[in-house]
C-alpha cells in the first residue's frame, strides 16, 4: 500500500502510520517538524515498512504575502516517492486560542488557514491527480467540532465544518472516478493539542482514534466518528433546539 500524509508529526497520524508499518507499505509524509519528520520515517522503517520519504512543508496558504500558495508542486514532490497512491491522510490542524480570534480577525484567519482553507487547498492539487489515477481513499480529519459550532469553539468549529462540506460535495465527483473520500471527526483526544486541557472520561488516546481510522478506511466509511460513540452524542447535540442552545456555556 502506498500512503500519503499530511500533517504526518501529529500524535493521530503518527498512531495511523504505526498501524500501517509493515512490510509492502511506502510512505511519503508531509510536515513542518524537521526533527520530528526524521523520527517517524525512522520508527516506520523499523516497524517493517519498505520506505518512509519526509517531506518538510508549512501547509498554511495565507502568508504575509496577499496571494496565497497552492500546493501543486508539494504534490509532486510528495508523490514521486510513491509508484501510487493508496491512501491519503490529511491530518495537520491546530486549536486556536477563541477568545483571541473573536477580537483578531488575523487570529481567526490563522484559525481558518491551518484548519481549512490548507485543506481545500490540498485537496484541490490531489483530487484531479487522483481521479486520473482512478483509484485509492482520500480520508480529512475534521472534528465534531464542526457538527454545530459552539460558544466555546466556534471559529475552529468553523474551520472544520467548511471542510465537512466541501467534502460532502468532493465525495460525488470522487465517486464517478473511482476514488473513495472518508470525513474523520475525532472528538477529544489527548494529544498534543489539546495539552493545555484538563482531561476527562471523553477524552481517548490517539491510538484508539488511529484504530477507528484505519477501520474506516478498512470498510470504506463516507463519515466516521472517532471513537465511534461521538456520533449518538452529537446526533443530540445538533437536536437541542437553538433557544436551549444559545444558554449553554460550552
Ligand atoms: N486533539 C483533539 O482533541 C482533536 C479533536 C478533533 C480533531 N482533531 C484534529 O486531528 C488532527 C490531528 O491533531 P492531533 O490531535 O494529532 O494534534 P497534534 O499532535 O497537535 O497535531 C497537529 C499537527 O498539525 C500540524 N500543523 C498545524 N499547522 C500546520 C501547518 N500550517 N503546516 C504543517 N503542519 C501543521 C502540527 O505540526 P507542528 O507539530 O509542527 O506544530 C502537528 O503535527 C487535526 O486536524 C485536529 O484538528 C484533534
Amino acid at each position: 500500500m502506498n500512503i500519503l500524509i499530511f500533517g504526518a508529526t501529529s500524535a493521530i497520524a503518527g498512531a495511523v502510520a504505526q498501524r500501517y508499518a509493515s512490510a509492502g507499505n511506502r510512505f511519503a509524509l508531509v510536515a513542518r517538524n524537521e526533527a520530528g519528520l526524521a523520527a517517524l520515517c525512522r520508527r516506520l522503517t523499523e516497524a517493517g515498512a519498505d520506505s518512509a520519504e519526509p517531506v518538510l512543508a508549512d501547509l498554511a496558504v495565507l502568508g504575509d504575502s496577499s496571494k496565497p500558495a497552492t500546493h501543486d508542486e508539494l504534490i509532486e514532490q510528495a508523490i514521486s516517492h510513491l509508484p501510487g497512491i493508496d491512501l491519503v491522510l490529511v491530518c495537520h490542524g491546530a486549536l486556536p486560542d477563541q477568545e483571541a480570534c473573536e477580537t483578531d480577525f488575523k487570529a481567526a484567519l490563522e484559525a481558518l488557514d491551518s484548519n481549512g482553507l490548507s485543506t481545500i487547498a490540498l485537496l484541490t492539487a490531489l483530487a484531479p491527480r487522483m481521479m486520473a489515477q482512478g483509484h485509492g481513499t482520500i480520508a480529512v480529519i475534521t472534528s465534531v467540532a464542526g457538527d454545530r459550532g459552539r460558544r466555546s469553539n466556534y471559529v475552529y468549529g468553523c474551520a472544520k465544518a467548511m471542510v465537512s462540506a466541501y467534502l460532502q460535495g468532493l465525495r460525488g465527483k470522487l465517486h464517478s472516478a473511482g476514488v473513495h473520500l472518508i470525513d474523520i471527526r475525532p472528538g477529544l483526544v489527548d494529544s498534543p493539542m489539546t495539552a493545555h486541557l484538563k482531561k476527562g472520561p471523553l477524552f481517548a488516546a490517539p491510538d484508539r482514534v488511529a484504530a477507528g481510522i484505519v477501520h474506516a478506511v478498512a470498510r470504506k466509511r463516507h463519515t466516521a466518528y472517532a471513537p465511534a460513540w461521538w456520533r449518538p452524542i452529537l446526533w443530540a447535540v445538533k437536536l437541542i433546539p437553538d433557544s436551549i442552545f444559545k444558554r449553554l456555556k460550552f
